[in-house]
């Protein structure tokens, strides 16, 4: 595993002409930031060695090389999901490829349907925490020596760039939720106990994807921050039947406030 990831990183290198140290993973309908990425070089995916291949509608499958808020930053257009049937090394073996890049920041994003009767469709959320409830864990097996073998995980998301982004949002009026997201593996949404379950657990919302990324990244010592949008409500009263494109529709009418928040952040203290 660990040659792979070095030989992914080297082919990488020999086609970067930047040094980035912020990657950005776009999630469900979120992919239009990249419209606001300058100087792009893609990569697709199917090009670069052992890395795996993209299936979902919405996510196109190529990584960016760019600008974005004036900084040198990857952008990785389409992640990979558990239930698409990759191993939970294969969804996060991007990551150890960032770290070994050189990435310090990891900014992810997601949709994700809110168990938090506060909530309402569109919210922001930016993650404070999470509750990884995949059926396998990102680090199980032999201890891969980018960190520890028990990793830390008090402070997964990183408050300071929690804060700046509180304060980005304050001035650009954008409202912002903070929650727990809760990961879990798909494909279906949430029948309404299980997101009755789900709050009891204390997850704010709930989605497919995210968790094993986060988790990887703090072990390889990568800060992250991390968004969802909310896209559905898991409340009772107000849950209602929902598709794959009604989950990329509410993702895209929210894009715009979470690429300002993104930018911005990156521009000011990345
Ligand atoms: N559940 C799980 N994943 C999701 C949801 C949801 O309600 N909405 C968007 N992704």
């Amino acid at each position: 595993m660990l040659q792979a990831i070095q030989e992914t990183a080297a082919y990488l290198r020999s086609r970067m002409q930047t040094s980035p140290e912020t990657a950005i993973i776009l999630g469900t309908g979120l992919g239009s930031l990249v419209g606001d990425i300058a100087e792009k070089h893609e990569i697709k995916y199917e090009d670069i060695p052992h890395f795996p291949v993209s299936t979902v509608e919405g996510h196109s499958g190529k990584l960016i090389f760019g600008k974005l808020g004036g900084k040198d930053i990857l952008a990785m257009q389409g992640r990979f999901h558990y239930y698409e049937g990759y191993s939970m090394q294969e969804v996060t073996f991007p990551v150890r490829v960032m770290r070994e890049l050189g990435i310090k920041t990891l900014f992810v994003s997601n949709a994700s349907g809110a168990t938090n009767p506060d909530y309402n469709i569109g919210d922001l959320m930016i993650i404070v925490d999470h509750i990884n409830y995949f059926p396998e864990h990102p680090l199980h097996g032999k201890n891969i020596p980018y960190g520890p073998r028990f990793p830390d995980m008090s402070e997964a998301y990183d408050k300071e760039l929690i804060r700046h982004a509180d304060a980005i949002a304050a001035e650009q009026h954008i409202k912002v939720q903070h929650g727990v997201y809760l990961g879990t593996q798909g494909p279906t949404f949430e029948t309404p106990a299980e997101y009755r379950l789900f709050r009891l657990f204390g997850a704010d919302a709930v989605g497919m994807s995210t968790v094993p990324e986060v988790i990887v990244a703090r072990h390889c010592g990568i800060r992250v921050f991390g968004v969802s949008v909310v896209t559905d409500l898991g409340v009772e009263g107000k849950i209602v039947e929902i598709s794959h494109e009604d989950v990329q529709r509410a993702a895209d009418e929210a894009q715009p406030r979470m690429t300002t928040i993104m930018r911005e952040l990156i521009r000011r203290f990345n």
